[in-house]
């Protein structure tokens, strides 16, 4: 049966059709994957059964290569031994749930700040895709903010005002607002990436504003003015009208588009209930030829 979609959030989000992606090798499926992605920026896929090394797998099929400098990589060690594979989840390699004031907790619920990931490093991610593999008892949502329709919606004067804007993008700023410290060798080490701050997306044209918690500051800009403008157009993005929060179940495979889209994990009682999900992320490189 063909794959297909249909939109499921108010402006973007899609969901697909029953299918086993751990099955899917085959260049037309992968192009229609991508060509959803292309049209509605998060693609829900129900009942994907992954192991982590068929998600990895999966994951490098669908688009080359893999980051394993992501936000949690840059911060602690993680579990599985393989930094392609990120664990998202409140709990240490004794499968306990972390304590309150455990730097791994810490820097996982620094997701719950609006982000893209990886932007803080060039190349920065491209397809991010998270598999849920053991989900609390309560609501545990992932908010999405969709990008180009946030674009779209900015006036003519504003959107002439961003053409050409660059933007330095920063782990150790966005962990600083939240109270993070970081030795002299970390900031050496952890110097950020500039980004232009409207992004023309390749296949379809459409153009995204480019914004991230790590957005630190407009280059060539006074701090207070690009911060304000940085801040001004997150809070923009977010409105309710661009955004969508999706509520997974038990083997939910969701893939979202860093280039236009921003997501933030939203709160639950972390202490308590157990939440683990594993996320691949590509690296935005040239696109493989057969997706041009
Ligand atoms: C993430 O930011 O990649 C994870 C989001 C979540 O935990 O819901």
């Amino acid at each position: 049966m063909t794959l297909e979609f249909r939109q499921v959030g108010g402006c973007f989000v899609g969901e697909a059709s029953p299918i086993d992606l751990r099955t899917v090798h085959d260049q037309l499926t992968l192009e229609r994957i991508r060509a959803g992605m292309d049209t509605y920026g998060v693609l829900v896929f129900r009942n994907q059964l992954f192991t982590d090394a068929e998600q990895l797998d999966f994951a490098q099929r669908f688009d080359g290569t893999l980051h394993a400098k992501t936000s949690a990589a840059v911060l602690t060690r993680n579990r599985f031994g393989n930094e392609a594979l990120t664990d998202i989840s409140n709990v240490g390699a004794d499968g306990k749930i972390l304590a309150g004031d455990d730097r791994r907790r810490m820097s996982g619920i620094s997701n719950r700040l609006w982000h893209a990931d990886a932007t803080f490093e060039d190349p920065p991610g491209r397809y991010s895709m998270l598999s849920a593999r053991v989900l609390p008892p309560v609501r545990a949502d992932t908010e999405f903010a969709d990008m180009r329709a946030a674009y779209d919606a900015l006036d003519d004067e504003m959107k002439r005002s961003l053409e050409g804007l660059r933007v330095h993008h920063s782990i150790v700023y966005s962990r600083e607002v939240l109270g993070f410290n970081f030795s002299q060798e970390e900031r050496d080490r952890l110097k950020g990436a500039v980004h232009p701050l409207v992004r023309t997306m390749p296949r379809s044209g459409r153009k995204a504003l480019y914004l991230a918690s790590h957005a630190a500051q407009i280059i060539d800009w006074p701090l207070p003015e690009g911060r304000l403008l940085l801040r001004d157009l997150i809070e923009h993005a977010t409105r309710e009208r661009f955004t969508h929060a999706h509520i997974w179940q038990p083997h939910d495979f969701v893939i979202w588009d860093n280039r236009c889209t921003m997501h933030r994990a939203r709160p639950f009682d972390d202490k308590t209930y157990r939440r683990e999900l594993r996320r691949t992320t590509t690296l935005d490189l040239p696109l493989p030829a057969a997706a041009h």
